[in-house]
């Protein structure tokens, strides 16, 4: 049978979701409480960046399969299967996640619910919540146990969001019956034909399985920015160290990138959250590493004002800093905890005199921050700057011609936050060349 679908909650997750299952073939309901979000994705405009999702946004309006609404009720008439796509950002003040935009959906749309259908949770949560939203369904919901909820959490990254959702790992489903299970494999059938693996499981256990993915990639980052640490003591190479773990099949040299550290809406407040959600299950022994996960992290930004001033000569007064990404991270519009704009923030605060260049992200780094210079263009923000910062790996930056950028600066010297950059072309153009971990 051909289920129509709902996704409720159309942010970075939601809006991926409808628009790919729409390009699947199913007819598509995206709903959000936001008018201007639903005006704006029906005329088939994304309020973000990221790469291909609003070319199969425009064909799933145009085929008529994708549609966007704000009524609860239309959302509940419609679906044979609702997707609850929410955010759950870091409570102000706490590390705990705030998990009320979920509740919301849940009371919303229940009330509605008089028929057979699936519920499916796909938000990142503290462990617990996918059973306290069942009991509430079944509170709730007029169709009363013929609504079932199934926990399907998502793993897609930013700027590949299209890829992972259509060709995803894995697919993770917490179940409590067979009936449900046999939905979410039609749904997914495009994606187990080819082989995706899926993991049938409890809901406690689905819940957790994204909160350790996520602390796993960021114990990996943090464990090579440990290192580069080390290797500045030591006058070693964390580069050349990363490398050679890499050929060890055991340990893999993806999110091994030394650098400035992770940032981003997730990794960080992740984290966070998985620590406070094992406080309140008495396990918070089993997480501590993670609050040094977090430090170093935050070491890293700290570390790189300080490479920073060293470079501009012992203080920011009276000094020109060009810093070359505001993203989180490249091929993404997305500031949130951005490790770059952090640092040009600190950089600034001590009296430097700050411009800042992205190639996608400078709308939203202005509004946030319009302290902060911004420049056109790399070369524009570059224009007499006593030192450059390269913080987020754009390609376009890792492309940059030194002698072009040389020509601009008033003195040539960088820093690269990232190493991204080949040192020894930098350095035969007469730059000063210093990257984090490495002489
Ligand atoms: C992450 C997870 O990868 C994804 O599975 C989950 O669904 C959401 O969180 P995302 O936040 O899009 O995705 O970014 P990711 O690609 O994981 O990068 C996170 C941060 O780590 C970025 O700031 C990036 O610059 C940094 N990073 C990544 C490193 O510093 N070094 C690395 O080797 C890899």
């Amino acid at each position: 049978m051909s289920y129509r679908l709902t996704v409720l909650g159309t942010g970075y997750l939601g809006a991926t979701h409808a628009a790919c299952m729409a390009a699947l073939g199913y007819e598509v309901l995206g709903l959000d409480v936001d008018p201007g979000k639903v005006a704006s994705l029906s005329a088939g405009e994304l309020p973000i960046h990221e790469p291909g999702l609003e070319e199969i946004l425009r064909q799933g309006l145009a085929s008529g399969r994708l549609r966007f609404t704000t009524s609860y009720e239309e959302a509940a008439e419609f679906g044979d299967v609702h997707f609850i796509c929410v955010g759950t950002p870091q409570k102000k003040g706490e590390y705990a996640a705030d998990v009320s935009y979920l509740d919301a959906v849940v009371e919303s749309l229940a009330p509605y619910l008089n028929r057979e259908c699936v519920v499916v949770g796909k938000s990142t949560v503290p462990v617990g919540t996918a059973q306290r939203l069942a009991d509430k369904l079944a509170r709730l919901a007029p169709a009363g146990e013929l609504v079932e909820l199934v926990w399907n959490p998502e793993f897609l990254r930013e700027g590949f969001a299209v890829r992972d959702t259509m060709r995803p790992d894995r697919i993770v489903l917490g179940v409590v019956s067979d009936k449900a299970e046999k939905v979410m494999r039609e749904v997914y059938e495009p994606m187990l034909a080819e082989g995706t693996p899926v993991i049938i499981t409890d809901y406690p256990t689905s819940e957790l399985v994204k909160v350790a993915a996520n602390a796993f990639l960021a114990t990996k980052i943090s464990f090579i920015n440990a290192m580069a640490e080390v290797c500045e003591a030591a006058h070693a190479d964390v580069k050349d160290l990363s490398l050679a773990l890499s050929f060890d099949e055991r340990i893999g040299g993806r999110f091994l990138n030394p650098g400035l550290g992770f940032g981003g809406g997730c990794l960080p407040k992740d984290i966070r959250a998985f620590m406070a959600r094992a406080g309140e299950l008495g396990a918070d022994q089993a997480l501590t590493f993670l609050r040094e996960v977090d430090a170093i992290n935050m070491r890293r930004r700290a570390r790189m004002v300080d490479l920073a001033r060293e470079l501009a000569g012992g203080s920011f007064q009276g000094c020109t800093v060009a810093v070359l990404g505001a993203a989180f991270k490249p091929n993404s519009d997305d500031i949130r905890d951005s490790p770059a704009l952090d640092v040009a923030v600190k950089i600034r605060e001590q009296g430097g005199d700050v411009t800042v260049y992205d190639p996608v992200a400078l709308g939203n780094a202005r509004k946030a921050h319009p302290t902060l210079g911004f420049g056109a263009s790399a070369l524009d923000a570059a224009k007499g700057a006593h030192v450059v910062l390269l913080l987020t790996e754009w390609q376009e930056f890792i492309d940059l011609d030194p002698e072009e950028l040389g020509g601009v600066v008033a003195a040539r010297k960088i820093v690269d936050g990232r190493n991204a950059l080949d040192a020894e072309t930098w350095r035969a153009s007469g730059w000063h060349y210093r990257a984090l971990g490495r002489p």
